[in-house]
């Protein structure tokens, strides 16, 4: 299904109705990094998904819009359950939540009945609720390591998974199969590619990446993280990245300075999510005027979900 619906406004007075809307709304408009451009730019905040869950369990606006995937808007609704929710676009889901459902997650806690299950965010709220802690890319080894039990189940990522064991040697982790498809399919040898255009680049990786491209990253972190990295290096004139394209424009955005090149050598091709890119000004005009898609959740799930992200919540970030 996609947006509400469509319009001829012309571009800048579309701008001045969501303006005017999330004013007269009391609506704060939340961005995920891998948002299209038009959107981070006109968004109260853009952020990755710890940033962005902090801010929506303490927005006093009576309403959200959610201007990234299914789950990060579902995420804000078990954080503020008090308020109207609304996704601009359903279409934007996530083949990586797609991957755990509440009964494949069972059939693995009965496979590995005395593991502590850690999720990643990037699951459904159902899955969420049947979890002992959430994570995010942001948490994730500080959250492995805040736990007493040394079986860990950590689902579904697993690359992010395989990540997390390498820092925490000393438990052990027994990893689900899913995965993001936009970072998986990088491979270090286009990485390496890259590279061979820009030799002097640092290479900035999100966990999502397989192994090979990790191995050679100078820098692993969440899509946020990925600004604070950058300050690391005030002599370095171009970094690689390797996550999905949409970060580049607020890394080009922060940095204006410095020269961020796709991991794979190509802007807009492979390294690209395509529900992230689903949602336009039109989405967001029609949203915020039709006040859709309102995210519904049972009060079960809601707490289910609650708890294991406020858990997660109270651990501090890696980076
Ligand atoms: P971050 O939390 O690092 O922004 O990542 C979110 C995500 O969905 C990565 O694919």
């Amino acid at each position: 299904m996609p947006g509400v619906g469509t319009t001829d406004l012309p571009t800048a007075e579309l701008v001045d109705q969501i303006n005017r809307l999330r004013e007269e709304k009391r609506a704060v408009i939340l961005a995920h990094n891998y948002q299209v451009p038009e959107i981070q730019d006109i968004a109260d905040v853009t952020g990755d998904s710890l940033g962005l869950s902090i801010e929506a369990s303490k927005t006093d606006a009576d309403v959200i819009v959610f201007c990234g995937v299914h789950f990060m808007a579902e995420s804000a609704k078990i954080l503020s359950p008090e308020k109207k929710v609304l996704l601009p676009n359903m279409s934007a889901g996530c083949s990586l939540a797609d991957s755990i459902t509440p009964e494949s997650l069972d059939d693995w806690k009965v496979r590995y009945p005395d593991h502590e299950v850690v999720t990643y965010v990037n699951s459904t709220a159902e899955v969420k609720a049947e979890s002992d802690i959430c994570c995010t890319s942001a948490n994730a080894v500080s959250v492995v390591r805040s736990l007493d039990a040394d079986k860990i189940l950590f689902t579904p990522d697993r690359n992010l998974g395989r990540w997390v064991a390498e820092q925490v040697p000393e438990k052990e982790v027994v990893i689900y199969d899913g995965a993001c498809p936009t970072h998986d399919v990088l491979r270090a040898a286009s990485v390496e590619r890259t590279r061979g255009e820009f030799p002097e680049a640092v290479i900035i990786a999100h966990p999502e990446c397989r192994q090979d491209v990790v191995e050679i990253a100078d820098e692993v972190c969440s899509t946020t993280g990925m600004l604070d990295a950058v300050e690391k290096y005030p002599e370095a004139k171009t970094f690689i990245i390797a996550t999905e394209n949409g970060m580049l424009h607020q890394l080009k955005t922060r940095f204006p300075d410095r020269e961020f090149v796709a991991a794979d050598g190509c802007i807009g091709c492979r390294l690209h999510c395509p529900y992230m890119k689903v949602t336009g000004l039109q989405d967001l005009y029609f949203s915020l005027a039709e006040e859709r898609f309102e995210i519904f959740l049972d009060g079960d799930v809601i707490e289910g979900a609650r708890r294991s992200l406020e858990r997660m919540m109270a651990v501090p970030r890696d980076h």
